[in-house]
């Protein structure tokens, strides 16, 4: 099958396009750097033409709240309307385990936005929702310091390897469209604050985590189980110490 991966120069879309041409499909990554932006349309129908699915694994440069949603809503709006008129049969996409529990925040209004749009359109669809990646640690301490100071909440998280993430995309790109949502995890559960304390003192990272149960999470109130995803998730296998023991100090 020819797959266009949106964002194919991204963190997941990088290893999505390797791991689809490992399974024989052709993959085509496309992002402004190859001349595809889904936010102005240019260069989309070009690329579009003669695929079979849109894996969009894409992200908004911005995380303010504006900025986020206009992202995910004009590229959307505009990906959906190219795949119309250049027949895609399958629209694929990567949200997150808990989006519809975390409207409280900018960003996941915005990923709420991008899932409405994909099941009111006629494009045949399937939406993964993945849980954090390991190598998000970084980017939710970085978002919750103040300070030397990190203020999380000691409520449930079960992240997952951005590879095993790439993996499970690219298994529901090269399957038929389920017309719903999936969700994928890792294979342990730990406390937000635990797991960001022990990846810190890892990178011998000098910051000090606070257990605060009202530290809010990307501007969202966290419960126990609003991270986690439901019984039957799909559980991945790279386990976080074993990520941790592969993966150099230098990784954001
Ligand atoms: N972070 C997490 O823990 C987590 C968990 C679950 C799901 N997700 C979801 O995973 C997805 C991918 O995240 P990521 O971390 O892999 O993203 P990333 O590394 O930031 O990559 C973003 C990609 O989007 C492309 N892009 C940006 N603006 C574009 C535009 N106007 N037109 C076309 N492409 C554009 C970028 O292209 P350039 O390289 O040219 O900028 C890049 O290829 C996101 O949708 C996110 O919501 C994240």
């Amino acid at each position: 099958m020819r797959v266009v991966v949106i964002g194919g120069t991204g963190l997941i879309g990088s290893k999505l396009v390797t791991k689809l041409g490992e399974h024989g499909h052709e993959a085509v990554p496309a992002s402004p750097e190859s001349g595809v932006n889904t936010l102005t349309g240019e260069g989309l129908s070009e690329i579009l033409d003669g695929s079979d699915v849109v894996a969009d694994v894409s992200n908004s440069p911005s995380f303010e709240d504006a900025a986020v949603l206009q992202f995910f809503e004009t590229s959307t709006r505009n990906l959906l309307a190219a795949e119309k008129t250049t027949g895609v049969g399958h629209h694929v996409a990567l949200s997150v385990v808990g989006t519809d529990r975390l409207a409280e925040s900018g960003y996941f209004r915005a990923k709420i936005a991008q899932e409405k749009l994909i099941k009111e359109s006629s494009i045949p669809y399937s939406i993964v929702h993945a849980t954090q990646f390991f190598e998000f640690i970084k980017r939710i301490a970085d978002a919750a310091t103040d300070g030397n100071t990190v203020r999380l909440a000691p409520v449930l998280i079960q992240p997952m390897a951005a590879d095993d993430v790439a993996s499970a995309v690219g298994r529901t790109a090269g399957g038929s469209p389920i017309n719903g949502t999936i969700e994928v995890a890792g294979p342990e559960q730990f406390h937000l604050d635990e797991l960001i304390r022990k990846a810190l003192s890892a990178r011998k990272d000098p910051r000090e985590v606070v257990t605060d149960p009202k530290a809010p999470y990307f501007g969202a109130q966290l419960g126990e189980r609003t991270l986690v995803p439901e019984d039957g998730a799909t559980l991945a296998e790279t386990r976080f110490e074993s990520w941790l023991a592969q993966t150099p100090v230098s990784t954001p």
